[in-house]
């Protein structure tokens, strides 16, 4: 009986043994062993992919590589918006299966420049690009260059043409209707009291300060600005339309000039931007003018520093140029091309008018 128990013992001893050291699937050749070491697997690999999840390591993750070039870096707009392209690609985009490498080139205010860093972009094999063009009349060779290379392009805050667009199937618009930025504008002067006329001669007379005349937001703005007040049968009076290249510093220059020959006559500063518009503000201070007394002022985009200027009473309106939603349809718009989803060719994001 004693040399029975003893065996027994050995008997579990070996037993134990032999499932101890893990190797058990071939020895036992028992399916119900195999199953039991599999399932020990999987459970590592569950710590494993937990381990992961914990620490967001990008380990086995997918590396999409996004080109974006911009205008031109000194712009002030322009600058918000591709900080938040490029923040919502690498903070929200980004997960343990997908890694969004970006790339953030400044196009220096050179479309010679811009063409040859998207021929970079396409020789590095980059799976999209996302162009914020100099020029727009440059999107047909864009277009074809990424055609080519079979890399889809989306352009973003200045429009293409229809035709371009139409010029293959992976290319998409993402901005804002700068018509609709004017027509708030308008809206903001034909809304005061006196529908912008300060000294009552029944007409508007105005300056009119314009990004830079090939892009649609400057045509846009500066067209349907004026347009929304004589919708309304107000009758206007150009003193002045310069071009000031969306900069502050030749906003200001251009509305010192405009006081100095015209003085007491301007009664409306429109600008086709806030930076512009702070640059006006400057002029306006400066010749001792005060806005909603005796000159109103209005801008687009809705700098926080403008917002500020408005709340005080020293610039009369701007207009949100939704710079994060916008960044955030233009990034959306690249995965899907990327994922071969069937785009559209327009994206359009709303601006908001901004008063007191
Ligand atoms: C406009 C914006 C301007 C400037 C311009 C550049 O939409 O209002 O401030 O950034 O884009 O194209």
């Amino acid at each position: 009986m004693k040399k029975f128990l003893a065996l027994l013992l050995s008997l579990a001893l070996m037993a134990t043994l032999l499932v101890g050291c893990g190797g058990g699937e071939k020895e036992t050749g028992k399916t119900g062993d195999t199953k039991k070491v599999e399932d020990t697997k999987k459970d590592d690999t569950k710590k494993d992919d937990a381990k992961k999840d914990d620490t967001k390591e990008p380990a086995n993750s997918k590396t999409v590589k996004v080109g974006i070039t911009i205008y031109k870096f000194d712009d002030n707009f322009m600058t918000l918006y591709r900080e938040e392209l490029e923040r919502y690609f690498k903070e929200e985009l980004s997960n343990d299966e997908v890694t969004y490498e970006v790339t953030v080139v400044d196009g220096k205010n050179d479309q010679a420049e811009q063409t040859n860093q998207i021929q970079t972009f396409i020789a590095d094999k980059y799976d999209v690009i996302i162009a914020n063009l100099v020029q727009s009349s440059a999107a047909s060779t864009v277009v074809n260059l990424c055609k080519d290379a079979d890399i889809p392009v989306i352009f973003i805050n200045r429009e293409p043409t229809a035709e371009d667009l139409d010029l293959w199937d992976k290319v998409a618009y993402v901005g804002a209707d700068a018509r609709q930025s004017g027509t708030m504008q308008g809206e903001i002067i034909y809304d005061l009291e006196n529908h912008g006329d300060l000294n009552g001669d029944g007409k508007v007379s105005y300056v009119m300060v314009i990004g830079d005349p090939e892009n649609v937001d400057a045509q846009y703005r500066t067209e349907f600005s004026i347009k929304a007040l004589t919708d309304k049968g107000i009758e206007v009076e150009e003193l002045v339309a310069q071009r000031g290249d969306w900069d502050q510093a030749k906003g200001q220059e251009i509305v010192a000039a405009a006081l100095t020959q015209y003085g007491d006559q301007i009664e409306v500063v429109f600008c086709n931007n806030d930076a512009m518009a702070l640059g006006a503000r400057q002029a306006i201070e400066a010749a001792d003018r005060k806005v909603g007394e005796n000159i109103y002022l209005v801008g687009v985009d809705a700098l926080e520093e403008v917002v500020s200027y408005v709340k005080s009473g020293d610039i009369t309106g701007t207009v949100l140029n939704d710079h994060i939603g916008q960044a955030h349809t233009a990034a959306d718009v690249a995965v899907k091309a990327v994922n071969g989803e069937q785009l559209e060719k327009n994206y359009t994001v709303d601006y908001v008018k901004v008063t007191k």
